[in-house]
């Protein structure tokens, strides 16, 4: 039988614009190209890091083993769920400004900052504080991106990443709460 093996992408996927909008891509906006361009180099790679927090969420998720079963798996999935949501509403506030957005899963590998964890098995306290270390660099990155909207008076943008931010801030401090019970 065939193996086939599954190779990481060695190089950041190359747009033949060079990161510039198409033409055919181009929206109005007052804001400016030099606004667009510096928005969407922020916030790109927010959207790869909720795919691939998403993602984490969910292994997480699926290969659960607690004494706290149900409570872990269900918060997972409310979380991973929450961050999903985040990923369209950036996607198309990119877009909304004359920017391009995520293209391919190598585009969302090129651009996280979230570790991938492929290990077979994941104690659950392990769990617990990796999601935490996650979700605070998450909104970390958010903060610093809400200051390039800031600086490019794209107040819509900043108002979609204070409610992520606080949302955010929300799932680490579940994750904190449940990391200090006896956590087995
Ligand atoms: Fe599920």
């Amino acid at each position: 039988m065939a193996t086939t093996t599954l190779q990481k992408p060695t190089e950041t996927p190359k747009s033949k614009t060079g990161g510039k909008t198409p033409r055919q891509l181009s929206v109005p906006t007052d804001l400016g190209a030099k606004a667009s361009q510096e928005i969407s180099d922020a916030i790109n790679p927010l959207i790869a890091d909720a795919f691939a927090l998403y993602i984490k969420t969910k292994n997480y998720h699926w290969h659960l083993a607690s004494s706290h079963f149900r409570d872990y798996h269900l918060m997972f999935d409310e979380h991973s769920e929450q961050i999903f949501a985040t990923i369209d509403v950036l996607a198309e506030r990119v877009r909304k400004i004359g920017g391009t957005t995520i293209r391919s899963v190598g585009h969302v590998a090129s651009l996280q900052t979230v570790k991938d964890n492929d290990e077979d098995f994941v104690a659950p306290l392990d769990m617990l504080n990796d999601l935490i270390e996650e979700n605070k660099n998450m909104a970390a990155n958010m903060r610093k991106a809400h200051d390039v909207c800031d600086d490019n008076k794209d107040v819509a943008t900043a108002s979609f990443l204070e409610v992520f931010i606080d949302e955010t801030e929300r799932r680490t401090w579940f994750l904190y709460e449940a990391a200090q019970r006896d956590a087995d």
